[in-house]
């Protein structure tokens, strides 16, 4: 049983101009579809043929398996991470839980874009829920918080070809339209209600 490309939860255009569909075409069309090839070319006739994608990404050892099982996860998550009618505030018991771990909505948006700004290279910065509490991560390459036993709420991709024809090098204003106008708080809420 192959693992499919899911679609885009949106249109290629319904996050332009903060996301060009140019970059959609490479991110998604590329990127992730190659990520998707290239797993259903490892799995063939193996023991993990007919795994679940998670169950792939938590069974796979350091290497290729583990670096396109974790990526094509990561994108579909990335991708659900967003929406055309996103950005705003949190509410309700999402809202509590980021004010009681970090002080405040204001205060978790600031350290979220600078952790994303700062993450060195290629990565994901990401909210997770630890123990009773909220916390933001940083991960390497294809690393992801599925493989550490942490639940992923959301989710924003800084590797360079996330936003390299959108923004060039600026990834801060990348990280700035992401958060102000693309966060999906929907999706970040039905993850911590799960
Ligand atoms: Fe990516």
């Amino acid at each position: 049983m192959a693992i499919d490309l899911p679609a885009l939860p949106y249109s290629d255009t319904a996050l332009d101009p903060h996301i060009s569909e140019r970059t959609i075409s490479f991110h998604y069309g590329k990127h992730h579809a190659a990520y998707v090839n290239n797993l259903n070319g490892l799995i063939e006739g193996t023991d993990h043929a007919d795994s679940s994608l998670e169950d792939i990404v938590r069974a796979a050892g350091p290497g290729g398996l583990f670096n396109n099982a974790a990526q094509v996860w990561n994108h579909t998550f990335y991708w659900n991470c967003m929406s055309p009618d996103g950005g705003g505030d949190p509410s309700g018991d999402l809202a509590a839980a980021i004010e009681s771990s970090f002080g405040s909505v204001d205060a978790f948006k600031e350290q979220f874009k600078a952790d994303s700004v700062g993450n060195f290279g290629s990565g994901w910065t990401w909210l997770v829920r630890e123990g009773d509490g909220l916390a933001i991560v940083k991960t390497d390459d294809a690393d992801t918080p599925l493989a550490h036993g942490q639940t992923a709420l959301l989710t924003i991709d800084v590797w360079e070809h996330a936003y390299y024809l959108d923004y060039q090098n600026a990834r801060p204003a990348y990280v700035d339209a992401f958060i102000e106008h693309l966060l999906n708080w929907e999706f970040v809420a039905a993850n911590f209600a799960a």
